[in-house]
């Protein structure tokens, strides 16, 4: 350990240029972009300051209710009594509601889909819980049905998904919460991807109510760090009652704050002050352009996979295609061969694309050349 000042930096900066980088456009396998210009310079600025003491980050803790009271108007939270937090993502929102329900309940059970997301399967090892896996229908979304036979007298937690990591897919939320409600269970929502598109997605998207405006939903996650713009890492935790944080409460004697309420110690102010940046500096208008850019771009995708015969899994709801494909792996890998990141679903089998801010017309259709190319070698 120790080198010379020229030596690091040079180390660091061929580090650096070994990673791949968003402007490039060549990334359709991946849920983070290019964030907002003015996120970055926000974050630069907090990169020594720590919200987990909140008596030496006033600052922070002020930009961070701020981002809560801006985010809580467009999910639609209640007037009063509901609050959140800016976290470090998508996992540790999930674990945290997740944490919240079965402290609050003590009961060991879980309703989900089998879209969820990964760190659901993490916050169920971590916690103790016992998943009741919910059946998809044939669009990707959790069979209300099946849902209804999961839930139970010792069910802790039911899980909706407003956006799924592998296809997009939208659950029936309302009829969700509704049964959560009957069962006086509550209802977290993962938004991680969605909530910064659904919003801005066009009618169809519109008219299927997704966030805290559905009576039941009692918590969601939304993540900065994927379609809403900010550097990684940032997410939010969002809930309609405050005082749901306090079954999680430790006393922390030697910080500021008499307790804390979160899974992390120290917290990187950078996330919230970047999350403000982004939410303020692009407004609703810099996202409602953001959003239909990539629907556009996803619609051309689309078209040009079906023209090369491929067929979509689902018909895409957001800017997440995925194309039906019996060797997806083979395909990948053709093409990270040539510089481009794809990914692949394992069930149904196949090729994922998400088409993030960072793509453009033109990257689109070099990546669907390519795309020709494999599938020539490796048809669907
Ligand atoms: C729907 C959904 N939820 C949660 C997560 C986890 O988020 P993170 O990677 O920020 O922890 C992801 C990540 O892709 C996701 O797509």
């Amino acid at each position: 350990m120790g080198i010379g000042a020229r030596a690091l930096r040079q180390r660091v900066r061929t580090a650096e240029s070994e990673d791949w980088d968003f402007s490039e456009g060549r990334i359709f396998g991946s849920m983070c972009t290019q964030p907002a210009p003015a996120a970055v310079a926000a974050a630069r600025r907090f990169v020594t300051s720590n919200l987990g003491n909140p008596g030496l980050a006033p600052g922070t803790a002020r930009l961070e209710e701020e981002v809560v009271a801006v985010l809580l108007d467009l999910f639609h939270g209640p007037a009063f009594g509901a609050g959140g937090w800016v976290l470090s993502g998508g996992t540790e929102a999930n674990i945290t509601a997740l944490w919240m329900a079965r402290n609050a309940s003590r009961k060991r059970e879980v309703v989900l889909p089998e879209s969820a997301h990964f760190s659901f399967v993490k916050a169920i090892d971590l916690l103790g819980l016992e998943p009741r896996w919910v059946p998809l229908d044939d669009q990707g979304r959790a069979s209300l049905e099946d849902a209804r036979k999961a839930i139970g007298p010792r069910t802790a937690a039911v899980v909706a998904i407003a956006g799924s990591t592998e296809l997009g897919a939208v659950d029936p939320i309302p009829a969700l919460a509704e049964l959560a409600r009957a069962h006086g269970v509550p209802l977290h929502v993962d938004a991680a991807f969605g909530g910064f598109v659904l919003p801005w997605a066009g009618p169809a998207a519109a008219s299927v109510p997704f966030d805290l405006a559905v009576p039941g939903v009692t918590s969601l996650a939304v993540d900065p760090h994927k379609m809403g713009m900010a550097p990684v890492p940032a997410g939010v935790l969002l809930v309609r009652h405050r005082e749901m944080a306090r079954s999680i409460a430790v006393a922390s004697p030697y910080l500021s704050s008499p307790q804390t309420t979160g899974l992390l110690g120290t917290r990187a102010s950078s996330a919230v002050a970047a999350t403000y940046a982004a939410l303020m500096g692009l407004g609703h208008r810099g996202y409602a352009s953001n959003v239909r850019r990539v629907l556009d771009l996803t619609a051309q995708l689309l078209a040009g996979g079906r023209a090369l015969g491929l067929r979509p899994a689902v018909e895409p709801t957001m800017n997440i295609v995925a194309f039906l494909h019996r060797n997806p792996v083979a395909v990948q890998t053709w093409m990270l061969e040539r510089g481009w990141d794809v990914s692949s679903v394992s069930a149904p089998s196949s090729l994922r694309f998400v088409v993030m801010p960072h793509a453009t017309r033109g990257t689109v259709a070099a990546l669907l050349r390519d795309l020709g190319s494999a599938l020539r070698r490796f048809p669907p």
